[in-house]
């Protein structure tokens, strides 16, 4: 079964509806300091007048920690907003997801934290968060419609994941305008981060016929719109193109949630502090070609949508995605990004964990090696 709730304005000047969805005279922002720097914090001030903020929380690091989620859950009981508008990439989202749970039902991240996926019905939340409303400005997370939010310790580095059905926002606002200061290796590692939600989306177990449709439209728009969008955020369509397909691929992953790339990219991630998206890119081509034997039917869809040569889907749609990877000027080998030979072993282990959905047996073996394939 495939289940999604939207409340979407998506367009040049959807803004002008923003205090409406926001629904409250009470409204605290939270953002991160490049939205700031880049004006957009200013623009969305704009659209909310005559509605004046109770409070700003613009947070400096570039994934949220647990530190910044007790900071705005402290803005909050100062300020007592009754929505929060959140603006700026999949960060700042999951920040105002997190602090929006833990304000109305207690507890720390790690109360409602979980390390896999648990269905779309497992919900640790006993009451609604605050309303949130999310201006994503990054065409990659899809946290705006997604029903986790991502936040790491800082000591440790983990990063944990809040998952609820309450946790997805109670209205997404996609005005291309706000992508037009993206960065091209941002938009580049996210845009691929993105296409690769719905591409494990597709594989996983998990997959339904609705999910499927969501998925083949959703890589189609991302894989063609990524490099024409690198070079021109400011180009509305392209931007537009690559908002929608970022959050129909977040649709597909509210459902069904990731496979071995994901696990992987986690595992990578944390022993080579890589950003999300680049560990994603690294992997995801293979991790496709990996699970060829069992999706190849599956995959049909998507490669003859991208224009490829569907009797072998997998390995043309994987090829696909590694020429786009190396067109955008995305690393391709774990060794140039200071991963060893002997480091592989321990993240395949790490990952292993992770990869019941992923169609094809991925143990610790299988996943090394994946693993030597882009080291
Ligand atoms: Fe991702």
């Amino acid at each position: 079964m495939f289940q999604a709730r939207l409340n979407l304005y998506a367009g040049p000047g959807c803004l002008a509806w923003l205090a409406e969805a926001a629904g409250s005279s009470r409204i605290m922002v939270v953002t991160d300091a490049g939205c700031d720097r880049a004006g957009i914090l200013d623009h969305v001030l704009a659209a909310l007048l005559p509605v004046r903020p109770v409070g700003v929380c613009a947070f400096l690091a570039a994934e949220p920690t647990f530190t910044d989620v007790s900071r705005v859950c402290e803005a909050i009981a100062a300020d007592r907003p009754g929505c929060l508008v959140a603006v700026g990439g999949g960060s700042a989202i999951d920040l105002a997801k997190a602090a929006a749970a833990l304000a109305t039902n207690g507890g720390s991240v790690r109360t409602y934290a979980t390390s896999s996926y648990s269905g779309y019905r497992a919900d640790a939340l006993h009451s609604d968060p605050l309303p949130v409303v999310a201006i994503p400005t990054t065409a990659g997370t899809g946290s705006e419609v997604t029903r986790n939010a991502a936040i790491s310790d800082p000591v440790t580095g983990d990063k944990l994941a809040m998952r609820s059905p309450r946790l997805v926002p109670r209205a997404q606002f996609l005005d291309p305008g706000l992508l037009r200061t993206c960065p091209a290796s941002v938009a580049a590692q996210a845009g691929l981060d993105a296409a690769a939600h719905a591409l494990e989306g597709m594989l996983s177990t998990l997959a339904s016929p609705a999910s499927d449709e969501l998925a083949v439209d959703a890589v189609r728009r991302l894989v063609t719109a990524l490099p024409g969008f690198c070079r021109a955020p400011a180009d509305p369509d392209l931007a537009m193109q690559m908002q929608i397909g970022s959050l129909l691929a977040g649709l597909v992953l509210n459902d069904c949630a990731t496979v071995a790339g994901h696990a992987l990219a986690r595992a990578i991630g944390a022993a080579a502090k890589l950003a999300h998206g680049l560990s994603v890119a690294l992997v995801i081509a293979e991790v496709v070609r990996f699970n060829a034997a069992d999706s190849d039917r599956r995959l049909g869809n998507t490669a003859a949508a991208l224009g490829l040569d569907r009797t072998r889907p997998a390995d043309s749609i994987a090829t696909a995605i590694e020429d786009l990877r190396d067109s955008l000027g995305i690393p391709a080998r774990l060794r140039d990004l200071g991963v060893t030979r002997s480091g592989l072993a321990p993240i395949a282990a790490a990952a292993a964990q992770f990869t019941a959905l992923n169609p094809r047996p991925a143990g610790p073996e299988e996943l090394l090696a994946v693993l030597e394939n882009v080291f």
